[in-house]
């Protein structure tokens, strides 16, 4: 079997993280792509029709293989009223001070992954990662029979055993330092990145990814050490500037400094991490996932468009003092040179 960069095509081992929520737009996958490494496109949250954009407009802008990303399909169980109650009540202040509308759970709280799939299946991207679970071997087939690789994501040995068993190409080893939404199934043990990509090629004969904290050439070359193919960096470009990150988002991670992170439920119900802020101190019994996540939504979009952080979800990972701003090629070559 190829090495995964001989297999993609890849002059630098490095994915750029897919960051589902606007941050990953096609020109910053195309940059990291055109400069060597792979670009992937978050988009868990886009609608098909939107994937089926995506893929075209990251194929005008570089010839380079890249990956679209998807949240694997969970069971979620609807809210009780009283849970919605309380949900909604820790929210209003917020509306209130953003001069908007009491907070309403919308009908449509998540895309559906079959449309989605379908979606990403005609594009017919290099690689189809994915995060929260598991796919069905139906799923995995008619990927592979379009020939496109899949990279599952587990954040311990069980999940990468079980993503292993699925048939599954790769694994994102994702440790607990990483920024943004957890994205394992199991009991999370936020384990070093390092560690826990040492213990994963021991076991796991799939070719590894290490995830979380990933951002310096240091940090990439001991993970490639330890045994992983490719390491995968999020934070570090999300002052790139073609990242789609917000003005607000980008002067919080700017300010921040070690230690400044934190694990939160507060905007989507699932666990995330990012940079410490009003919402998260203020919102302590959010509804399950996608339902919270669809509650904030409007929360989310004022506070961006009103340049107040302080309602935003500022994912970050641990590492985020030592990010920069930058080209997407000057950070990828900051990280491999
Ligand atoms: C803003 C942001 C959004 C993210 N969105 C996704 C996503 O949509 N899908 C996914 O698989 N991982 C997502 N992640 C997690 C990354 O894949 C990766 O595990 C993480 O960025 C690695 O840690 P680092 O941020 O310290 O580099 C996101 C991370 C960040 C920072």
């Amino acid at each position: 079997m190829l090495p995964l960069t001989q297999r993609l095509g890849l002059r630098v081992p490095i994915v750029l993280a897919p960051m589902a929520g606007g941050v990953s737009t096609p020109d910053l996958v195309a940059a990291v792509s055109n400069a060597g490494g792979l670009g992937s496109v978050g988009a868990g949250y886009l609608k098909p029709e939107q994937i089926r954009e995506a893929g075209p407009a990251v194929r005008r802008l570089t010839p380079g293989p890249f990956a679209l990303n998807l949240f694997a399909p969970q069971s979620a169980v609807e809210p009780t009223q009283a849970a919605l109650q309380r949900a909604v009540s820790e929210l209003s202040p917020f509306h209130t001070a953003l001069n908007l509308p009491p907070p309403t759970l919308p009908q449509h709280v998540s895309e559906d992954f079959e449309a989605q799939l379908e979606a990403v299946l005609e594009v017919g991207p290099a690689v189809l990662s994915f995060a929260f679970g598991r796919l069905n071997p139906g799923h995995l087939e008619a990927l592979h029979a379009r020939r496109i690789l899949t990279i599952g994501t587990a954040t311990g040995l069980e999940e990468a055993r079980q993503l292993e068993a699925d048939g599954v190409d790769t694994i994102v080893m994702q440790g607990g330092a990483a920024g943004g939404h957890r994205g394992g199934w199991l009991a999370d043990e936020l384990a070093d990145t390092l560690a826990l990509t040492r213990a994963a090629a021991q076991t796991i004969r799939v070719p590894l990814i290490a995830a979380g904290g990933l951002m310096t050439a240091a940090d990439v070359r001991a993970v490639l050490d330890a045994g992983a193919s490719l390491a995968q960096c999020g934070t570090a470009f999300l002052r790139a500037v073609e990242a789609g990150t917000s003005a607000p988002y980008r002067e919080a991670l700017a300010k921040a400094k070690a230690g400044d992170t934190v694990l939160t439920r507060a905007f989507s119900g699932r666990t995330a991490r990012g940079l410490k802020n009003a919402a998260i101190a203020e919102i302590g019994q959010p509804l399950p996932y996608p339902f919270q996540n669809a509650l904030t939504r409007q929360m989310r979009a004022a506070g961006a468009a009103t340049n107040r952080a302080d309602v935003l979800s500022l994912w970050a990972g641990e590492g985020v003092a030592q990010g920069r701003e930058g080209t997407a090629a000057q950070i990828l070559e900051s990280l491999w040179s």
